[in-house]
């Protein structure tokens, strides 16, 4: 059997005719940047995550560079704080906006940034804090509003994995007034290309926003301020907009699978799933695995394909050597790179193929 890690070809058959006729209503107007389509999705986007504005960017990176240049956090003498396991994107997004990485560990067991870690390593100079919802798992946010408070520092959430997601049962939007996302093809909702959003409840912050995103224009052909050129582009928002209707059904079919899986790996005790909260929307199925990279060779065999989300962590990789940090100084993170490994996973992934790839998940430690 084939497993592949990821297959969107099912949610582009289940909403063909409705982004079919999105395009046809593209291809009528002709307008393909900053039209009535990113509009339309704008609107339906913020009600549908709880939010007062939503604004269509390029880019999830795009977003968070875009979210700290609108906090004006983009000079050398600022520092933002984020976690070591995350995209490299996380960082790239900080660290195009101009502002100084630094990295903290992860809790480990759900993960996610560690409140404390990020606490203790942050200085005078920290002027922002991102915390990532990894993998589909908001993180503590009650927790982080605390230690930014303290720290006087603004929160930037990277929810580029976590569409659909709340915290205590209130909207991202409730804890920040900047929340983040990608619609990169893959994530739990995508476009066909790239694509990103911010969410506010801030009208002012949305303002700002739309002439960043746009050059530093306000509607016309002049900049006001150095802003970057990072917009989505109508075509994208044609799909969006047929996809976002279906995106809580495809959450809740995410986590059938998730549990299924949950149910068939039980008591094989070389693999345990990276701790998830009720709240998370199961972007990705991630365990720690014994022989991590010897499992994935043996489900390759089988025609399994997974993923590792992420094999080194941000202050390992060369291009984030100025963070300051070496091998060891995160353990956590360090850990659990060796470790995780990401099982397929998609919405209407046949059961068939969960209980295929959980079997052979046994075999390889069996033998
Ligand atoms: C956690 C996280 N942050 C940021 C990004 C960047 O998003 P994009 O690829 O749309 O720039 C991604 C996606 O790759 C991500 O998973």
């Amino acid at each position: 059997m084939h497993v592949p890690p990821v297959n969107l070809r099912p949610i582009l058959q289940a909403t063909e005719p409705a982004w079919r006729e999105r395009l046809s209503e593209l291809f009528a107007r002709m307008h393909f940047i900053l039209g009535p389509q990113l509009e339309g999705f704008e609107e339906e986007l913020s009600a549908a995550f709880g939010a007062r504005e939503a604004i269509g960017v390029g880019t999830g990176t795009a977003a968070i560079e875009l979210c700290l240049r609108a906090a004006r956090i983009c000079t050398p003498q600022q520092e933002v704080i984020t976690s070591a396991l995350t995209a490299p994107f996380t960082g790239i997004g900080i660290a195009g906006a101009g502002p100084k990485l630094r990295l903290a560990d992860v809790d480990p067991e759900t993960l996610l940034l560690d409140a404390d870690d990020a606490g203790n390593r942050a200085s005078r100079k920290t002027a922002a804090i991102v915390p990532v919802h990894l993998y589909g798992q908001p993180c503590e946010m009650t927790r982080l509003r605390a230690v930014a408070r303290t720290l006087r520092a603004v929160l930037i959430q990277d929810a580029c994995q976590a569409h659909g997601a709340q915290h205590k049962g209130k909207p991202l939007t409730r804890y920040s007034p900047y929340v983040c996302y990608s619609f990169y093809p893959t994530k739990n909702l995508g476009c066909l290309g790239d694509g990103g959003a911010v969410l506010t409840n801030q009208a002012g912050v949305a303002k700002r926003l739309r002439m960043l995103r746009d050059g530093g224009r306000r509607g016309g052909q002049v900049s006001y301020v150095t802003g970057i050129n990072s917009r989505l582009d109508e075509m994208q928002c044609c799909y969006l907009r047929a996809f976002l209707p279906s995106l809580e059904e495809w959450n809740a079919d995410r986590a059938r699978t998730a549990a299924s899986y949950d149910v068939l790996l039980s008591g094989c005790e070389a693999v345990r799933r990276v701790g998830t909260n009720g709240e998370a929307v199961h972007h990705l199925y991630v365990i720690r695995a014994a022989r991590r990279n010897r499992l994935r060779e043996h489900l390759a065999k089988k025609g399994i394909g997974t993923g590792v989300h992420y094999p080194v962590p941000l202050h390992l990789m060369p291009a984030f050597r100025d963070s300051g940090l070496r091998r060891g100084d995160l353990p956590h993170a360090e850990k659990a790179c060796r470790e995780i490994v990401s099982l397929p996973l998609w919405p209407y992934m046949p059961e068939s193929m969960v209980q295929y790839v959980a079997e052979q998940v046994r075999a390889f430690y069996r033998s």
